[in-house]
């Protein structure tokens, strides 16, 4: 009986867990389209091609894809990043840059 409480608990715990990362993906994604970085990036084969961020997730840790988004300047000098125009500071508040960051960690490669 106490067992398959604690079951139910873990599994309502769990599917919870998943709603609400898809429900951060989701907001990440609408982030990412109010905040235009479509102008330099491509997800999917819309946007700036020279950009593309389809397999991101795979290619960068999830530290340095918010690196990226709250310290462009900082990255375009670390990595030596040459492309034009470089990517500017974005001051978004922590909640869409936490939904940035699981939305753009979770394009991996197929
Ligand atoms: C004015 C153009 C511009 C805009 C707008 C822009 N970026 Fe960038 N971004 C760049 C450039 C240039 C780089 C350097 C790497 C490259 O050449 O793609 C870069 C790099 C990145 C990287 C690392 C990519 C990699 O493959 O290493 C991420 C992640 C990223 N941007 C996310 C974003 C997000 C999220 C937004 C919107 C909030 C955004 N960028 C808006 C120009 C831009």
């Amino acid at each position: 009986m106490i067992r398959s409480i604690i079951v139910g608990v873990a599994l309502c715990v769990a599917i919870a867990g998943t709603a609400a990362a898809q429900d951060s993906k989701a907001k990440g994604e609408k982030v990412y389209t109010d905040s235009k970085c479509s102008l330099c990036h491509s997800i999917g084969g819309h946007g700036n091609a020279k950009g593309p961020l389809d397999e991101v997730g795979s290619k960068l840790s999830a530290d340095e894809i918010r690196q990226w988004v709250t310290d462009a300047k900082g990255m375009t000098a670390k990595t030596k990043a040459a492309r034009k125009p470089e990517m500017k500071a974005y001051t978004l508040p922590k909640d869409d840059v936490d939904a940035l960051v699981a939305y753009l960690g979770s394009l991996k490669k197929k």
